[in-house]
């Protein structure tokens, strides 16, 4: 495989997938397209977009007219597609976006890669990435499996358990060659600080109130986000198109915990007395349909394709401390939105 669209690249998880597969795979060309809203930044991308493997597209997966030209244009020999509106809270708030987006967005996108390799599937691929919160909550105990029933509760949930199904139905009807994972929380460098870990690192440095949601007894399983770029690699590499694959970090921490313990490692790195943040715990309104519990059994992808999380916690949360504390102007860009200065730079005369 040469040629591969990777759409979102410019987001969290898209722009470390975009520069592994750069670095790794030379003889490939990577394209990234990316409509660059508020949680698209180029700057994530700033070490590889001189490669000459790398290119990137502006452009809106929404717009079938556009995606269907650029498909017969470039004739892709695969998709990784991690386009999508992703945060919960602003889902609850304008369900719109999400359905535009996760839903038509990957429909058109189906239609534009079966449109092109229409006369021969062989060697082609749509890998879709998606969510652990497809498959609903769970009580204190057991895990989401790759076989748990679809229980969607936000409109977030809900619009990637729709694109999943429609992956799905496009393999099952067409025989498109698909894949699809569903992973559990990511965490790390370049995440948009409206997610809890970057947002509440920004407000302990600047004292500012940590609002933690209901009782804070919901919990995550939080995956480094370069291992998550690794099982991709992984899995686009070596599974059989059909199949589906659980990822998740078996690194599970309820809210206050994962709370508290920031507020440990912040303080110390700030030099702070120990535990002077914990003032600025503030609890506040549920979210509503607030799912309880994530938690993933990720055996499969361990015992068919050998995949496990490679990042230490302890490790990992501290490296990711460190990079907001190290990057403010990268958090005040993205916060400021001055980031989209730096799209007119680089781009602005050329597209
Ligand atoms: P993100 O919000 O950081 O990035 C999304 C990217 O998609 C941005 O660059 C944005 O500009 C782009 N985009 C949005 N709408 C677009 C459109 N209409 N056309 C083209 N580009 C568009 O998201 P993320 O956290 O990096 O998540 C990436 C993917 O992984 C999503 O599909 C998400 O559902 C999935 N996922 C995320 C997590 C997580 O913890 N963040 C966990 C599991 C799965
Ligand atoms: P989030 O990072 O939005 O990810 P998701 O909802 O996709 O799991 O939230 C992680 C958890 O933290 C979730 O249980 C909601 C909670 N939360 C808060 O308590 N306060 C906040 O301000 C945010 C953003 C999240």
């Amino acid at each position: 495989m040469k040629k591969i669209l990777i759409t979102g690249g410019a987001g969290f998880i898209g722009s470390h997938l975009v520069r592994l597969f750069v670095n790794k795979y030379t003889d490939y060309q990577i394209y990234n397209l990316d409509k660059l809203t508020y949680a698209g930044n180029l700057e994530n991308l700033s070490d590889v977009e001189k490669k000459s493997n790398y290119h990137f597209v502006k452009g809106d997966i929404v717009d079938a007219g556009f995606i269907n030209e650029l498909f017969a244009e470039q004739r892709f020999d695969a998709v990784i597609h991690l386009a999508a509106e992703s945060h919960v809270d602003r889902s609850i708030t304008n369900p719109m976006e999400f359905i535009f987006t996760n839903v038509v967005g990957t429909v058109n996108l189906l239609n534009a890669a079966k449109e092109t390799w229409k006369d021969d599937f062989t060697g082609k691929l749509f890998y879709h990435v998606s969510t652990d919160e497809v498959y609903g909550t769970l009580g204190d105990n057991g895990s989401f499996k790759e076989t748990t029933p679809y229980s969607p509760h936000s409109p977030y949930s809900a619009s990637k358990a729709s694109s999943d199904h429609f992956v799905r139905a496009y393999h099952d009807t067409y025989g498109l060659p698909t894949l699809i994972s569903n992973c559990s929380n990511n965490y790390g460098p370049n995440q948009f600080p409206e997610k809890l870990i970057p947002l509440f690192i920004n407000n302990i440095k600047h004292k500012k109130k940590l609002p933690v949601y209901g009782k804070g007894i919901n919990v995550r399983d939080w995956l480094y986000v370069e291992d998550h770029a690794a099982a991709i690699d992984t899995i686009f590499h070596n599974a059989k198109p059909g199949q589906t694959y659980n990822i998740g970090g078996n690194n599970e921490w309820k809210n206050i915990d994962l709370i508290k313990k920031l507020i440990e490692i912040v303080d110390r790195k700030l030099g702070r007395p120990a535990g002077e943040s914990l003032e600025l715990i503030t609890y506040v309104t549920d979210r509503a349909g607030h799912d309880l519990r994530y938690a993933i059994d990720a055996t499969k992808l361990k015992t068919e394709l050998g995949w496990e999380p490679k990042v230490k916690f302890t490790e990992g949360f501290e490296t990711t401390v460190e990079w907001y504390l190290a990057n403010e102007k990268w958090l005040d860009n993205v916060t400021s939105g001055s980031y989209m200065d730096y799209y007119q730079k680089m781009y602005g005369n050329r597209l």
